[in-house]
């Protein structure tokens, strides 16, 4: 009896830290680089960090950025709905902003390049989950 059960909690241990390998593997295969995060840090926090936060958790300042705003800046972290936008969707929500649907968010078109672009994405990416990324993914997420 004691073996069957001391089996049992080996299993999970082994099991368990499988789960923590892979999930090792995935984050490792996202498309950006550690040094693409390290520059979109720098330039999400010049750009875009008033409105959506620094950490893209959406700042509590976002009415002093956007005073006549109905609604917060979407947090950007994962925790929100990002994560449903293919890659051309999120570079083109940068591109044009908000304004053409009658939103709020200014127009990056002209003030980055896309080296820079990438990089504030690869920024915010960097705070979701491999839960999230991987939904991502699955919805058409990054094509080159
Ligand atoms: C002045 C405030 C403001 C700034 C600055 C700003 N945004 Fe936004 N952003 C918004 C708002 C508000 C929305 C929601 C759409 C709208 O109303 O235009 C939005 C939407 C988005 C979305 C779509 C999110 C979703 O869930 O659909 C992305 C991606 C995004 N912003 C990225 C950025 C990036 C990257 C920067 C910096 C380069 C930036 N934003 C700068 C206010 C801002």
């Amino acid at each position: 009896m004691k073996t069957i059960w001391l089996t049992a909690v080996l299993l999970t241990l082994v099991a368990c830290s499988e789960g923590q390998d892979s999930s090792v593997m995935q984050a490792d295969a996202r498309w950006y680089s550690q040094a693409q995060v390290d520059m979109g840090r720098v330039v999400f926090g010049q750009n875009c960090a008033a409105c959506h936060g620094y950490y893209a958790q959406v700042n509590s300042d976002w009415k002093k950025a956007m005073p006549d705003a109905q609604d917060p800046p979407p947090a950007l972290n994962g925790t929100a709905h990002a994560w449903h936008h293919p890659m051309k969707a999120l570079k083109r929500t940068i591109d044009m902003g908000g304004v053409p649907l009658g939103g709020k968010m200014p127009a990056f078109r002209d003030k980055l390049n896309n080296a820079e672009k990438e990089a504030a994405i690869a920024y915010f990416q960097s705070f979701w989950s491999d839960e999230v990324y991987t939904a991502w993914l699955g919805r058409g997420g990054f094509k080159p």
